[in-house]
């Protein structure tokens, strides 16, 4: 394929010979004029690992160019990458300086051809950019309508520096959003033969994604260098607690605890955060990140209450209110925090959790509930008909296996808050709200 690819930095340059290297025929175009004769002379213009031979060899086969001249470059090419960059303004935002000028320069390049065309963005960008910012600019500047005269892709850049080539070459995965199906598999065609998944995704989901990605990695850097600190303050080798805690690929290193829902609790989590920033701030260890936590958890229960005060319908039901599924315990639910805020605010409430009705029926658990929650005991129920009779509002606080088969059940006025998704409700029951999704 021909392409073009505007932005010779590290995304753009590593790009452009890689896609060489697999015999795409390739433009870079950049207004440094340094970095367009360092790339017509053959070398690259900046340091990445085998990206100086890369570069040589392609533009020596004469499949890579580079030029400062936007217009030939579209007209010669049938997909363009914008690789700009997307900088910080000092109050956090993106700059979109750059993309909204390049967008305007391919725009206007776009007007003097007839070909459909695909206008691929590399660069990151905050979700809604493409929609918002890239299709109307590129609308306005060329003439034409997106999805009929050109597609607008969104292809998210995953390499790291230092091993942009091998990440290239061997990404975790290609995300691929697109205005329109045909421009999807054009991009997709690009990257026939590469290792790892290809996924298509709605535009908004590509550009969230790299957010999402981006959070993580910073977020696992700073975990381990806050587990690091406590560890070196205690004389204990944090690369052997994080070796060990590497090994365990059912629970840490995994997609367990990854899906968006209610805030955690139970027996454990909440102390033992608490007990190890405890410890941390005892030795003058700062942990930012972890004492942050159990505030970041309480503003998820504030949001499920929120959610429930903002139905202002008083007849509430709760659906599961142990902490998850297949289990009695109650101790710090987040369940029980939000009934009893309700119950503070004169809510008619009636629960039902099947494990903890089992536990109060056989005395597993019987004398916390009876002793510690008896405001809560009170209001228990038998079934989940009895919930559905009662209320106005239902709140969904567990995966319950009795929860799936409710779309059948509820009347179409009744209001169901998920704090779980169960998508069997989200599909067939149109009065719903998920928490975060
Ligand atoms: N560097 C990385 O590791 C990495 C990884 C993934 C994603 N990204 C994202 O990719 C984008 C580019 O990052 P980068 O590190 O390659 O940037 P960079 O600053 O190294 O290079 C950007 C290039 O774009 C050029 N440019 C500016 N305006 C232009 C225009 N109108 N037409 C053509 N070229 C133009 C600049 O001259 C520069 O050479 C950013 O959004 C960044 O967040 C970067």
């Amino acid at each position: 394929m021909r392409v073009s690819i505007f932005g010779l930095g590290y995304v753009g340059a590593v790009s452009a010979a890689c896609l060489a290297e697999r015999g795409h025929m390739v433009i870079g175009v950049d207004p440094n004029v340094d970095k367009v004769e360092l790339i017509n002379s053959g070398r690259a213009p900046v340091v990445e690992a085998e990206l100086a031979d890369l570069t040589r060899r392609a533009v020596a086969e004469k499949r890579l160019q580079a030029t400062t001249d936007p217009v030939s470059a579209v007209l010669d090419s049938e997909v363009t990458f914008v690789c700009v960059p997307t900088p910080s303004q000092t109050n956090g935002n993106l700059d979109f300086r750059y993309l909204e000028r390049v967008c305007t320069e391919i725009g206007a390049a776009l007007r003097e051809k007839r070909a459909f065309h695909v206008v691929i963005v590399r660069s990151t960008i905050l979700p809604g950019t493409i929609r918002g910012l890239v299709i109307p600019t590129l609308e306005r500047a060329s003439g034409g309508r997106v999805g009929e005269d050109f597609g607008v892709c969104n292809n998210p850049e995953f390499l790291r520096e230092s091993t942009a080539v091998a990440d290239f070459r061997n990404p975790p995965k290609t995300v691929i959003g697109a205005s329109d199906s045909r421009s999807g598999d054009i991009v997709q065609s690009l990257y026939e033969g590469f290792p790892g998944a290809v996924i298509r995704c709605p535009i908004e989901v590509g550009e969230m994604v790299k957010y999402a990605d981006n959070s993580w990695h910073a977020t696992k850097v700073t975990f381990a260098n806050e587990i690091g600190k406590i560890c070196k303050s205690i004389g204990v080798d944090s690369h052997v607690v994080m070796d060990i805690f590497c090994k365990d690929s059912k629970l840490n290193l995994s997609s367990y605890y990854l899906k968006p829902g209610f805030a955690f609790g139970g027996s454990c989590l909440p102390k033992d955060l608490r007990a190890i920033t405890y410890h941390a701030r005892s030795h003058d260890v700062s942990t930012p990140l972890l004492s942050s936590l159990m505030f970041s958890n309480g503003e998820q229960i504030e949001q499920g209450i929120a959610m429930v005060l903002a139905s202002r319908r008083k007849k509430v039901g709760v659906l599961g209110f142990s902490f998850k599924a297949g289990t009695d315990d109650l101790r710090e639910s987040p369940l029980v925090e939000v009934i009893e805020r309700l119950i503070g605010k004169g809510f008619d409430l009636r629960l039902y959790d099947r494990n903890v009705n089992l536990a109060k029926l056989t005395g597993a658990n019987r004398e916390y509930i009876m002793k510690s929650i008896p405001h809560i005991e009170r209001l228990m129920v038998a079934s989940v008909e009895q919930v559905l009779e009662h209320a106005d509002v239902i709140v969904i606080g567990n995966r319950g296996e009795e929860f799936t088969g409710l779309a059948d059940k509820l009347r179409p006025d009744q209001l169901v808050i998920d704090f779980v998704r169960i998508r069997q409700i989200e599909e067939r029951h149109a009065n719903y709200a998920g928490i975060c999704w």
